[in-house]
């Protein structure tokens, strides 16, 4: 086991409960010693983990760097290796004499062994993947994590790739911002499912965002829709993927009402993973009475819906599945119960909000199994 520090990315909380279930999906057993709730792109968690993690990061969404801790204490640069080019990292901390500071005394250390420079284009503190990608893994980020007095220092080993996930995101050729959901979230969706093998589908598969991650992670995917248009997006979306990544296999795509998966398919699902119809775009926050109508309205669809999952669920599989709660106008934020899950045979593990603000519809990420 080693000791890492792992930064996550927008959600604190959706990235804590993805780096859990990424542990357990590939057995990487994390134990989490120190938790550090923090602004966006800020906090971080200091774990204990299988070397393994490194392997595995890029499989991961929520979490931007995987640092590995070379010792406690500012003397602990000691223990860093030489690089020629080196960037400086301040986690808990926001002080530019003090990222300064740190940047020379390296610096120090570093130039007995021979030349070397610091890279700091800019007055952050920490520097963003982007950057450190763009150099790396010539671009050594070491980076500090403070808490009150006490400072581990690390270097990043892994980066979470930006780049990929923009491209997979703007480069398609069918793009939809209007449906389809962040590639980042599709990854973070499909370790919440911590399914490692088997087969998986999307069953409101839109442009296959989810379809695509599921190729890209060499699970067995399936994809359906009751529009032949979205069929055809995602068909081209997985044809550019498979050119552009070079994967050999493909998607099984069908055009099909959810509530048909079994006359649609005859496989056994191991997971189920899917962001549904959520409803026309609003153009106004709902007032709660509005939010409970349309919550309402939709869960008609969900509720067919999950009776149709448990007829093409393998028992104890798991569903991932995006409810939408409302950010209402009066303020607060409209979350639904659903009972009905249990009388399904359904149970709800656990559900994390995607909170934004602006948006009206918010995402409320469910991970659920299948009971029986
Ligand atoms: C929010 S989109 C899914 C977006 C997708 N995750 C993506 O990234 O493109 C919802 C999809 O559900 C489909 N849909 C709506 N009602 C359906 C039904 N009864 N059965 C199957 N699909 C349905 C719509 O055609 C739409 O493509």
């Amino acid at each position: 086991m080693e000791r890492y520090g792992i930064v996550f990315g927008k959600n604190y909380e959706l990235s804590m409960l993805e780096l859990k279930s990424f542990s357990r999906r590939f057995r990487l057993g994390v134990q989490i010693l120190e938790e550090h709730p923090g602004p966006p792109n800020a906090s971080y968690a200091l774990i204990k983990a299988k070397e393994d993690i490194e392997r595995y990061f890029r499989f991961i969404g929520g979490s931007l760097k995987l640092v590995r801790i070379v010792g406690e204490g500012i003397e602990a640069v000691e223990y860093l290796e030489y690089a020629r080019l080196f960037t400086v990292s301040l986690y808990g901390r926001d002080d530019w004499k003090l990222w300064r500071k740190l940047g020379s005394t390296i610096k120090r250390i570093f130039k007995e062994k021979d030349s070397t420079k610091f890279f700091k284009p800019a007055k952050i503190y920490a520097m963003p993947s982007e950057l450190i990608l763009k150099g790396f893994p010539e671009t050594k980020d070491i980076v500090f994590f403070f808490k009150g007095n006490k400072v581990l220092v690390g270097e990043t080993v892994r980066i979470a790739d930006p780049f990929e996930l923009k491209k997979l995101d703007v480069e398609r050729p069918v793009v939809r911002p209007t449906i389809s959901i962040p590639p980042r979230l599709a990854r973070i969706m499909v370790n919440l499912s911590e399914v490692r093998r088997g087969n998986v589908l999307d069953p409101f598969c839109g442009t296959g965002t989810i379809v695509m991650e599921l190729l890209l992670q060499g699970l067995i995917a399936y994809g359906s829709d009751i529009s032949e248009d979205r069929i055809r997006d995602t068909r081209k979306n997985v044809e550019w993927l498979r050119k552009e990544f070079g994967i050999r296999h493909s998607a099984s795509l069908r055009v099909c009402d959810v509530r048909r998966l079994r006359k649609c398919f005859r496989t056994r699902f191991d997971a189920i993973i899917t962001e549904p119809y959520m409803g026309k775009a609003l153009k106004t926050k709902p007032t709660r009475s509005e939010a409970v109508k349309m919550a309402r309205e939709l869960d008609r669809l969900y509720y067919q819906a999950f009776e149709s999952f448990a007829d093409v669920l393998k028992r104890n599989a798991k569903v991932v599945f995006v409810f939408p709660a409302f950010n209402l106008a009066e303020g607060g934020i409209y979350r639904r119960n659903r009972p009905w899950l249990d009388e399904l045979g359904f149970d709800v593990i656990t559900s994390v909000l995607d909170r934004d603000e602006k948006h009206k519809i918010v995402r409320d990420i469910h991970v659920i199994t299948k009971k029986y």
